[in-house]
C-alpha cells in the first residue's frame, strides 16, 4: 500500500467561491442524482459540462507505467463516468482491456465510443465480476461518495477483484479551514477524512492497493473557474 500521486499531471483549478454551492440543498439534491444536472448542468450543481478534452492522457500514462500494464491486461475503472480515462488508457496502452462501472445511467449513455461494450451500470460496493478478474482496479474521485460502511465494502470489492493491485483517489483535509472549504465546495461526498484517517480506513478494509488524496486549498488568487468541470475543481493541493 503506497501513497503515489498519479494525478499530479491533472490540471489545477481556478474557481471562485462567492457563496458555497453546497449551501443550497437543491444543488446537493440534484448533484447526488448523478444525472444530467450533475454532469452537464449548471456549475452550481456539478461539473458544469463534463466533456472529453484529453486531460486524462498524462494520468493514463502514469497509471500504465506505475503498474507496468501491457496489452492483454484487464483494468476496471469504478466510477468511470463517461469513460474518459478508459479511452485514454486504451490509447496509451493499445491492447489493454479496459472496463468501467458507474452508478450513473446518464454518464454511461453519454460515454465515449471507445468505452462502449465494456460498461456496466452498478454500484462500487457490489462489483459483478469474479475474484481476481482484473490486473488493476482504479477508482478516482468516487469512493468518498459512500458513507463509511459501504466505502469499506467498496474497497473490499476492489481488493477482491485485483488483490494488492488497486488505485484509489479520494478527497481529504488537514485542518478545519480546509474542511470548511471542502464542505462548501463538494456536493456529493459523504466521507471526508484526514490522510491518517484514510490510511486507517484502508487498513480496516484490508485494502492493499495504492492511493492518493486531493486536498482542496483556499487560494485567494483563484478567481475564475471557466467550464472546466468538478474534477478539475477537485484537484487542489497535494
Ligand atoms: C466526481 S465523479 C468522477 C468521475 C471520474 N472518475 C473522474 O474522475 O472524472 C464521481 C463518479 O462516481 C460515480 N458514482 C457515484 N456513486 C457511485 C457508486 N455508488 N458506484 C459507482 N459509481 C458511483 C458518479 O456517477 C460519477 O461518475
Amino acid at each position: 500500500m503506497t501513497e503515489v500521486d498519479l494525478m499530479r499531471r491533472y490540471p489545477r483549478a481556478k474557481r471562485k467561491l462567492d457563496k458555497p454551492r453546497s449551501s443550497d440543498p437543491e444543488n446537493v439534491r440534484k448533484a447526488r442524482e448523478f444525472g444530467e444536472a450533475y454532469f452537464d448542468g449548471r456549475r452550481e450543481e456539478g461539473y458544469g459540462g463534463y466533456r472529453y478534452d484529453g486531460r486524462w492522457i498524462p494520468i493514463a500514462e502514469d497509471i500504465v507505467n506505475h503498474f507496468g500494464l501491457k496489452a492483454g491486461d484487464k483494468v476496471l475503472d469504478v466510477g468511470c463516468a463517461k469513460g474518459f480515462l478508459m479511452k485514454d488508457l486504451k490509447t496509451v496502452c493499445p491492447g489493454l482491456q479496459v472496463y468501467g462501472l458507474d452508478i450513473s445511467d446518464y454518464a454511461l449513455r453519454h460515454a465515449e465510443p471507445e468505452a462502449h461494450g465494456r460498461l456496466v451500470l452498478g454500484s462500487g460496493d457490489s462489483l459483478p465480476y469474479a475474484d481476481g478478474a482484473f490486473d488493476l482496479v482504479v477508482s478516482i474521485n468516487t469512493l468518498h461518495n459512500f458513507e463509511r460502511p459501504r466505502l469499506i465494502a467498496a474497497l473490499r470489492e476492489m481488493e477482491r477483484l485485483a488483490p494488492g493491485r488497486g488505485y484509489v483517489q479520494v478527497d481529504a483535509y488537514r485542518n478545519e479551514a480546509e474542511r470548511e472549504h471542502f464542505l462548501g465546495w463538494v456536493l456529493t461526498a459523504l466521507t471526508f477524512l484526514k490522510p491518517d484517517e484514510w490510511r486507517a480506513l484502508f487498513a480496516e478494509a484490508g485494502y492493499r492497493g495504492d492511493y492518493c488524496w486531493t486536498i482542496l486549498e483556499m487560494d485567494p488568487e483563484w478567481n475564475d473557474f471557466g467550464d472546466a468541470g468538478e474534477a478539475e475543481a477537485c484537484v487542489g493541493a497535494r
